[in-house]
């Protein structure tokens, strides 16, 4: 009876504003409910590693902040974020090349939050979104929440090939160029020094936003460090931070790094949506950061996924078949792996989690959904054991498949 009910009756029981139907559940989730069955070597998620996750120290900051602060930690707080917070963080960004004061700062309920406002504030049904192809699935899933189209730009190892650009916001006028700059989620790769100039050229020139999420910045375990974005167009770019893959992404606080008169509205559309970000995290993110316990942290971070990464690449150049390409990203959590034309990844998938391991197929990452024959895996998150394992499993299926 129940069963009847729930199927027949509650799905129509009230009618939902049309725009809640461009809500697709997100692929990622759908597939995390079969790499989380037991014994499947996951390299789906998208997941910081655990084990990394600084508990102990998180206990004794949580302490001093509730004996320090008291009242004031838990009570609400300004929309913008708490003062002491973003002064460290604005004092932090002018040190690494951007001159940055608290005004230009907004903290936001993860970087997720900040893409989130920036479609609220900027995207009208039918506004054009520039992007790199492939990009974030979440930055997909909140534009096409406000029924934004897409207009693409191919990349290569350098990233988004810039070139391409002119042409096509000449055509499609976008409202905003959305970028994850730095070891790209979903392919590892950074877009280079001279691109990021020649980005923003473009952007002053045709007075485009360009939004600049870099969550993954600081987790570079080579090459050489590359200016930010934001330090060739102070007044192009928004950027977007997060405490995510540093320390611990369920505390969600994030911060977005803009011109003022932009910030001064964010603020207002951010009071809509929660008020303010979580003041108890705030204080947790900033003590944590003030007492100087972020950067060793960070350095372990580092040290444990260039293992990782490095253990990931070994056992693809061994086990995996000719005719398959993938990226060697310089940081971040991700690589990118590219099968010959003919094979879908999709319909492999299956197949891979018969065999125990799990991949992301990269279909979905494409705005206008090519990349049927890509998929992504993740490096943070399984020990090196499972990566052995896991790797070796998807070689042996891959040269099964493509004979
Ligand atoms: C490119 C990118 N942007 C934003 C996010 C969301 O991060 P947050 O936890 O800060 O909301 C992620 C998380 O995976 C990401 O990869």
């Amino acid at each position: 009876m129940l069963g009847w009910m729930t199927e027949r009756v509650l799905p129509n029981k009230w009618p939902l504003a049309p725009h809640v139907h461009y809500l697709e559940a997100s692929i990622i989730r759908e597939i995390l409910k079969f790499s989380s069955q037991p014994g499947v070597i996951s390299f789906a998620g998208g997941l910081p590693s655990p084990q990394l996750f600084p508990i102990d120290l998180l206990k004794k900051v949580a302490g001093d902040v509730l004996e320090q602060y008291g009242a004031a930690s838990v009570q609400y707080s300004l929309s913008r974020g708490i003062i002491p917070l973003r002064e460290l963080l604005a004092e932090r960004a002018t040190a690494a090349g951007t001159p940055t004061t608290p005004d230009n700062l907004l903290v936001t309920s993860g970087s997720q939050q900040g893409i989130e406002l920036l479609a609220r504030a900027f995207i009208d049904p039918g506004d054009y979104v520039l992007t790199e192809n492939p990009t974030y699935l979440g930055a997909l899933q909140a534009f096409n929440y406000y029924q934004a189209r897409y207009v693409t730009v191919e990349m290569d190892e350098k990233g988004m090939l810039v070139d391409q650009m002119e042409d096509r916001i000449k055509q499609y006028n976008p409202k905003l160029i959305y970028t994850v700059s730095n070891f790209q989620n979903p392919t590892g790769i950074s877009l280079s020094e001279d691109r990021r100039i020649r980005l923003c050229e473009l952007a002053a020139r045709y007075n485009i936003p360009v939004v600049d999420d870099n969550p993954y910045g600081e987790i570079q375990f080579a090459g050489k460090q590359l200016p930010t974005v934001k330090s060739f167009g102070a007044d192009e770019v928004i950027t977007l931070k997060t405490f995510s893959k540093t320390l611990t992404p369920g505390l969600r606080i994030g911060w977005m790094n803009g011109p003022k008169w932009i910030i001064n509205q964010f603020e207002k559309v951010k009071q809509c949506a929660d008020l303010h970000t979580s003041t108890f995290g705030q204080y947790l993110a900033y003590e944590f950061v003030k007492q100087g316990l972020l950067e060793p942290h960070v350095e372990k971070i580092k040290a444990d996924y260039r293992a990782k990464r490095d253990r990931m690449l070994k056992k693809m150049e061994e086990t995996f078949p000719e005719g398959i390409t993938w990226t060697t990203p310089d940081g971040g959590m991700f690589l990118w792996v590219k099968l010959p034309e003919e094979v879908s990844a999709k319909e492999l998938f299956p197949k891979a989690v018969e065999q125990k391991v799990a991949y992301v197929p990269g279909q979905p990452f494409y705005p206008h959904g090519e990349g049927q024959n890509t998929l992504r895996l993740n490096f943070s998150n399984a020990t090196l054991e499972e990566i052995d394992e896991g790797i070796a499993r998807l070689g042996k299926l891959f040269a099964e498949t493509i004979g």
